[in-house]
């Protein structure tokens, strides 16, 4: 693809969106910083975020780190002694991060974290609140808090706790020691590990295949998946269930029967 996600980065970092067929392509864009997120990215993550969902063009969103070298090395440092000077401002911060990681969580859309380089503390906490994980050989993993002296989102921990387990997520907190992709992959922080050279060709690959499929199901299927992973909560179970019921009523179900019975490939409108 000729990528949006080589382009310059203006100024104190953005976060960017671009379309390419049906992939919506969410991108930290803070290069000088290894993509380091400034409390203005943070801010500006969901309402991004909610455009890509909202374009009836796009089918799958992929969140990644502009110009190759980096994911997201977590939040931006410098900003600390400002941001969260007090544990009351330290709260608030947790909040505008974990509403960041709740964006994901809840769109619509499947959300894949396309990883390539540094993926450490908030940048990890992004990537496992993706739905799926493409990382490519040579990326870094990590949670730095202790290093640093702060406290990591709990929102954070739990994904970690769920991907992977506790023992995982505590050394990984403990030591503040990188891990490697092999490693990643292996402990269950990433679904899959690529060639540096072949991780968009992967990604839009991936995303070809879930575009093709309905679109409801899907919304379905993260909402139940969703429901189970944070403890079934009667509410969230019902509302999941009620997803579930819509792709009956669907004109995609239809089409679904048909293009079987009449040995094609179907065509989904999301309806
Ligand atoms: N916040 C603010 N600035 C950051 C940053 C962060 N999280 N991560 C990197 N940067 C800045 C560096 O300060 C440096 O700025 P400078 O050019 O003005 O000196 C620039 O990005 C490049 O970083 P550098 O350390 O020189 O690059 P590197 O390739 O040797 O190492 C990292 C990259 C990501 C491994 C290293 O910068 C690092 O450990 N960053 C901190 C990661 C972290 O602790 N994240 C969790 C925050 S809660």
């Amino acid at each position: 693809m000729s990528t949006p996600l080589s382009q310059a980065s203006q100024g104190d970092g953005e976060i960017r969106t671009e379309t390419t067929g049906s992939i919506g392509w969410l991108i930290v864009d803070n290069q000088p910083k290894r993509n380091a997120l400034s409390l203005a990215m943070w801010r500006a993550l969901p309402a991004a975020l909610s455009r890509l969902d909202d374009d009836e063009a796009v089918r799958l969103i992929v969140l990644t780190g502009a110009g190759g070298r980096s994911f997201v090395a977590g939040a931006d440092i410098s900003e600390f002694a400002e941001t969260r000077s007090t544990a009351e401002k330290a709260k608030a911060y947790d909040a505008i991060n974990v509403a960041a990681f709740e964006a994901l969580k809840t769109a619509v859309k499947p959300t894949v974290a396309m990883i390539r380089g540094h993926c450490l503390g908030g940048g990890l906490g992004l990537a496992l609140a993706c739905d799926l994980r493409l990382a490519a050989t040579g990326a870094v993993f990590g949670i730095p808090a202790a290093r640093l002296g702060i406290a990591y989102p709990l929102a954070a921990i739990a994904d970690i706790v769920q991907a992977s387990s506790a023992s995982v997520a505590k050394r990984m907190l403990f030591t503040a020691e990188r891990v490697t992709a092999e490693d990643a992959l292996r402990l269950g922080l990433v679904d899959e590990l690529t060639e540096p050279g072949d991780l968009e060709a992967r990604t839009e690959a991936l995303g070809k295949t879930i575009a093709a499929n309905a679109p409801l199901t899907l919304r379905a299927a993260k909402r139940a998946v969703n429901a189970v992973a944070a403890g079934a909560r009667p509410e969230a179970m019902a509302e999941a269930a009620a997803a579930g019921q819509t792709c009956f009523e669907s004109a995609d179900f239809k089409e679904g029967r048909n293009a079987f019975l009449e040995k094609r490939n179907p065509v989904f409108t999301g309806r």
